[in-house]
């Protein structure tokens, strides 16, 4: 069978599996014949199969195909090898499978941010009004339903500053007004600040000058653009409070009493894998140059013994447990403690 027609084939088979009535594992069958001519007969090639089925992936060639199957294979033994580790939290196959993690961290996490650019300046939170209430031992804000559906910042590299800006305004609103479901425009963020290093603070600023529309008014392309004319902005922030870079104990006050909190994190290999559980790392990973993804701290709490932050992501609700992650509590790990902040809405 020839190239071209063992991709007509798989593109089918995509095609005829979006359709819900179809026979699937025939047509994952197919797939599966097509692979194993290509790359011969291992449970490997049988779960790549399964992979791009599941995921909808489409290669270019035969050289693509083998070059995503070394990837993915590399991808699905460290997966395997850390799961054997017993560890707190578990990897797992999912989109980014068969992306390497220099092309994850190219694609996801943008190359050239500041690590802790946001700490600077930011002053202690002793005032009255934070010590007035003790934050809970635990606390999880989906459970007031404050929190906004997970997005996805697709292949635009570096925009989970204004993802997570975005979801701290959407949720800061909601607790401030009771009610929320403002579905607000990080593209607007995007195209019209510019900065040398991308930062949820400067992204209340922008909000703060400017107000920001939502998602209909200013829908999200996921790529850079100019800024286009927009309409009235729908909501205001008068401010912003940063978080004592490395004062975990007064994120937890913040989260607990306020609301969520932007934060951000170094990323290693392992976390574009995560699937679930309370992720944590004995390799430092607060400082991975150039590797910094902000979130979205929606909760803490304890499982096992182990403190976790609960942190929505912009990886899309495929990614982790439904697009959030738990990492682990107490230790300032991969630097979350560094520079959160949380926006005042009007
Ligand atoms: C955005 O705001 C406009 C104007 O208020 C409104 O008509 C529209 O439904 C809003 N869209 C979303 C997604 O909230
Ligand atoms: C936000 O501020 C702008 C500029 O001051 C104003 O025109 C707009 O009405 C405000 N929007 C809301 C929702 O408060």
């Amino acid at each position: 069978m020839s190239v071209r027609a063992i991709l007509s084939l798989v593109v089918l088979v995509i095609l005829i599996g979006s359709h819900e009535s179809t026979p699937i594992p025939d047509g994952l069958r197919k797939v599966e014949e097509a692979f194993v001519k290509i790359l011969g007969q291992s449970s490997h090639v049988l779960s790549f199969a399964r992979f791009t089925h599941q995921y909808g992936k489409k290669y270019e060639n035969e050289e693509e195909i083998k070059h995503r199957f070394s990837v993915f294979k590399e991808n699905l033994d460290l997966i395997r090898s850390t799961n054997k580790k017993g560890l707190s939290y578990k990897l797992g196959v999912n989109q980014f499978a068969d992306l390497t993690k220099e092309e994850f961290q190219r694609n996801k996490i943008g190359a050239s941010q500041h690590p802790f650019a946001t700490s600077k300046g930011s002053r202690r939170l002793t005032g009255r009004a934070l010590l007035q209430t003790s934050a809970p031992s635990a606390r999880d804000w989906r459970e007031y339903g404050v929190v906004s559906p997970v997005k996805n910042q697709g292949a635009l590299p570096g925009a989970s500053w204004a993802f997570s800006a975005i979801g701290a305004v959407e949720s800061a609103y909601h607790i401030k007004h009771g009610k929320g479901s403002y579905d607000l425009s990080e593209q607007q963020l995007v195209d019209c600040t510019y900065s040398q290093y991308q930062q949820t603070t400067e992204a209340f600023d922008y909000i703060k000058s400017n107000g920001i529309n939502n998602e209909t008014q200013y829908p999200y392309l996921g790529v850079k653009g100019g800024c286009r004319s927009y309409y009235n902005s729908v909501v205001n922030v008068t401010g912003y409070v940063p978080i004592p870079s490395g004062a975990e104990d007064e994120l937890k006050q913040a989260v607990g009493s306020t609301g969520p909190v932007s934060v951000s994190f170094g990323v290693l290999d392992t976390l574009q894998h995560y699937q679930s559980g309370v992720y944590t790392s004995s390799e430092p990973c607060e400082n991975v140059v150039g590797v910094r993804q902000y979130g979205l701290a929606v909760g803490y709490g304890s499982e096992e013994g182990v403190d976790y932050w609960n942190i929505k992501n912009s990886w899309g609700e495929g990614w982790g447990e439904e697009g959030f992650f738990r990492m682990e509590r107490g230790n300032n790990l991969c630097g979350i403690a560094e520079s959160p902040v949380y926006p005042i809405v009007a």
